[in-house]
């Protein structure tokens, strides 16, 4: 503990500073995945079981960690992944996230449950981002929202598909995040929990506006409090939703389409002829249905069997610049993140975020220069040690 007073270094020590800086309720939602938290696990260890092989005398002395995805230029293989309720760990975290992102050089996704909105985050991004679609029960809401994102600059929609039902949470469930408890109880617990944080309470609950999800106001004006968003937000998950919504989308929508949540060959086949420009191997970062495989180990099946018709990208358990190479190698185009820059944010704000994407490509820059590498297309199955 001592060392974090001088200066975080790690995915891991972001994480620590969050778990301080937070109020438990709210580091347990970020922290948390559904039920007994099997997959939570394995998608981290997982990634860290391909050992990487070690290169020597290749001359690294000039190396290049940017790439072209999606026929754009990103300063390397990495994108943030979509977070909701980001602008409660972090004073309008979406609308600071997107710039550290834009001065970076990779993409940033915004959540259909960010607090800032896609007006709000599109007046502070310098180029077009990302935007995650959940398809709500009220369609007329979803063509709606999509408007928005297009007239706010978005090319791209992010659409999750691995949320026809809400895993359930049960850290979430034990702080009274999602039902169990009796409003007293969970009014009271939460203002101790407050109260011991003043840095937060400053930052976020008395100058960030958290309680608004900005995204959906319109749809829900009576909504006051996170508890009636999230009221209807639950409400609006639609489990009768299929491939053919996405012709629908399609219809009105004339940018890329990227299929989040993907995690078997016949499904990314489907995304591939549904339309999709990309898919996302995503197990929700562990937070839906436990039990399922890590990523990393779903990834190889999906790139054989969907890899030359679209972009293939995979998130859940990345942690370093390490796990970037190891996503490469197993075949996908660009690793994703979403617990590590949450944590970053809400630590240590924007610099905090800087720092730990900085980190990110360096750590990426000297797994390329010790297995041999010295451009992203060069790492392949071959910067891998072969499994016993
Ligand atoms: C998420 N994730 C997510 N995904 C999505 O499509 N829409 C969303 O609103 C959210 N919200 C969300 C909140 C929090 C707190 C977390 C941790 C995750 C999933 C996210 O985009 C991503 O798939 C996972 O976070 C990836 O796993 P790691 O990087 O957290 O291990």
């Amino acid at each position: 503990m001592g060392t974090l007073r001088l200066a975080p270094a790690s995915t891991g020590d972001y994480r620590r500073l969050a778990e301080r800086r937070l109020p438990r309720f709210l580091f347990d939602y970020i922290d948390g995945g559904a039920y007994d938290e099997v997959t939570l696990a394995s998608n981290v260890r997982d990634f860290r079981a391909f050992e990487l092989r070690q290169r020597v005398m290749r001359d690294v002395s000039s190396i290049d960690t940017s790439v072209e995805i999606l026929g754009e230029r990103w300063s390397m293989p990495l994108a943030i992944s979509p977070v909701g309720l980001a602008g409660m760990m972090r004073r309008r975290a979406e609308a600071q996230a997107v710039q550290v992102a834009d001065a970076v050089g990779i993409p940033f996704c915004l959540s259909t449950v960010g607090i800032c909105s896609v007006e709000e985050v599109a007046a502070a991004a310098a180029r077009p981002f990302w935007f995650q679609l959940y398809m709500m029960r009220d369609r007329g809401h979803v063509r709606d929202l999509v408007g928005r994102a297009a007239a706010a600059g978005c090319r791209t929609l992010v659409l999750t598909v691995d949320l026809a039902v809400v895993g359930a949470r049960y850290r979430d469930v034990r702080n009274g995040l999602s039902g169990g408890t009796t409003f007293w109880s969970r009014l009271r617990g939460r203002w101790v929990e407050i109260a011991r944080h003043p840095r937060w309470l400053w930052d976020v609950g008395m100058r960030g506006r958290p309680h608004v999800f900005g995204n959906l106001t319109p749809y829900v004006p009576e909504a006051s409090t996170p508890e009636d968003f999230r009221g209807w937000v639950d409400s609006q998950f639609d489990p009768s939703v299929t491939w053919a919504d996405i012709a629908w989308l399609r219809s009105f929508w004339d940018g890329r389409i990227i299929v989040k949540g993907v995690l078997t060959p016949e499904d990314a086949i489907s995304a591939a002829d549904a339309g999709a420009d990309a898919v996302i191997v995503s197990n929700h970062g562990g937070r839906q249905l436990d039990g399922v495989p890590s990523t990393i180990r779903a990834l190889p099946r999906i790139v054989d069997a969907v890899g030359k018709r679209l972009e293939v990208f995979v998130d859940s358990g990345v942690r370093n610049g390490q796990d970037v190479a190891r996503a490469r190698a197993l075949g996908a185009k660009a690793a994703m993140i979403g617990r590590a820059w949450i944590w970053a944010m809400a630590a240590r704000g924007s610099p905090g975020l800087q720092a730990l994407l900085e980190t990110f490509r360096s750590e990426l820059a000297t797994t390329m220069q010790l297995t041999g590498c010295t451009r992203v297309e060069q790492i392949g199955p071959d910067v891998l040690e072969a499994a016993e």
